[in-house]
């Protein structure tokens, strides 16, 4: 389910409802503690009848909670059900912020990574937006998204809705007291994947894979790094999430396996979307969308000669890396720090 829609259900629906079709959310009132909650409103006027000190011994508020619900929905939403199968998805040009029009269509079939790249407020993350939403003609940029090579009726947009996209979260930092193990067993047991443990070994030992320092399961959430836990969000999209469209918001400087990442997410059959800065993430992508002042300006296929670079660049971003920990751990930058890995 988008987030919009996510929102409207929490401020409408009575909690006991909400439990019916997400039985896992009863573990977030668990975890804040809050058990008196009349399940038969609505979240909002449901926190209006709860005691408030039981609220502010954990130093939240209810706008806080509410958004924090939102975002455990939408982290654990049910993505089970009917698998949607899709080949393709059509993006039929809008116009830039001038009203210019852009590259009138192009399309992305399953297997392919597609970068995005452009300057910062160019419009990168609004077209990744644009397909979240499968834009019809109503976004500011008048884009069309067909999937399938045509136009989905208002049903077949609503009973795809959260099935078909998955967005890769920026962080989970919702306000959890759960251990790795317990977030993928949670994760798991609500999208009733099959083979459940199986499942969960393989996410961890990925999340692992992807990211520079170890961690155990029962590292807590909110201990984990950055980067691990982005890790984990990648491991979890991979082996979990059964949407075939994946959208990944600049990923870079998160401390992990970039280009191994990449490549697990692809293998998956999907097709991924990652807008990015960072020539690692770009060039490891099939092709790159540049996109110019809002619109789409250019298409171009990843060279044999630009994949070349990827093994030195590759090099490059690691002697990076070592220099930036050296330099936050206070140490003195040695000339071999940044020769040893030219050969
Ligand atoms: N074609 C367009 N027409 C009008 N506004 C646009 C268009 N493309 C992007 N914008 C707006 O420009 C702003 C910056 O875009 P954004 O996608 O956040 O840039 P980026 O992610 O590349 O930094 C946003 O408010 C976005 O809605
Ligand atoms: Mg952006």
């Amino acid at each position: 389910m988008s987030a919009d829609n996510l929102l409207e259900m929490v401020l409408t629906v009575p909690l006991s409802k909400i439990t019916q079709d997400y039985p896992f959310c009863k573990d977030f009132f668990l975890n804040l503690r809050i058990l008196d909650v009349d399940w038969e409103l609505p979240l909002e006027q449901a926190l209006g009848k709860t005691n408030e000190e039981a609220i502010t011994d954990f130093g939240l508020d209810k706008g806080m909670i509410l958004r924090d619900f939102c975002q455990f929905l939408e982290t654990f939403g049910n993505n089970s059900g009917k698998n949607v199968d899709i080949k393709s998805l059509t993006i039929t040009g809008g116009h830039d912020k001038s009203g210019s029009g852009e590259i009138a269509q192009w399309t992305a079939s399953v297997g392919e990574i597609i970068s995005i790249v452009g300057p910062t407020g160019s419009g990168k993350s609004r077209l990744l937006a644009d397909i979240e939403c499968l834009a019809d003609g109503d976004t500011p940029t008048g884009r069309k998204i067909l999937v399938d090579g045509r136009r989905l009726t208002d049903n077949e947009r609503f009973e795809m809705d959260g099935r078909l996209v998955a967005q890769l979260s920026q962080n989970m930092n919702f306000v959890m007291d759960l251990t790795v193990k317990d977030f993928l067993e949670m994760h798991a047991g609500s999208r009733f994947s099959k083979d459940v443990s199986g499942t969960i070994d393989r996410c961890f030992d990925c999340a692992n894979e992807l990211a520079g320092e170890r961690f155990s399961r029962d590292t807590k959430l909110t201990q984990l790094s950055g980067g691990q836990s982005r890790a984990l969000m990648i491991a979890d999209t991979a082996y979990m999430s059964s949407s075939p469209i994946v959208l990944i918001d600049e990923i870079e400087n998160a401390g992990i396996d970039r280009r191994r990442a990449i490549s697990i997410l692809a293998r998956k059959e999907k097709i991924v979307f990652i807008s990015t800065h960072d020539p690692l993430l770009a060039l490891s992508a099939d092709k790159r969308i540049v996109i110019k002042n809002g619109g789409v300006s250019k298409i171009i296929e990843t060279s044999t000669e630009e994949k070349g670079c990827l093994d030195s660049i590759e090099k490059l971003d690691a002697t990076l890396f070592r220099l930036r920990n050296s330099l936050r751990q206070g140490q003195e930058i040695k000339m071999e720090t940044v020769k040893d890995q030219e050969n």
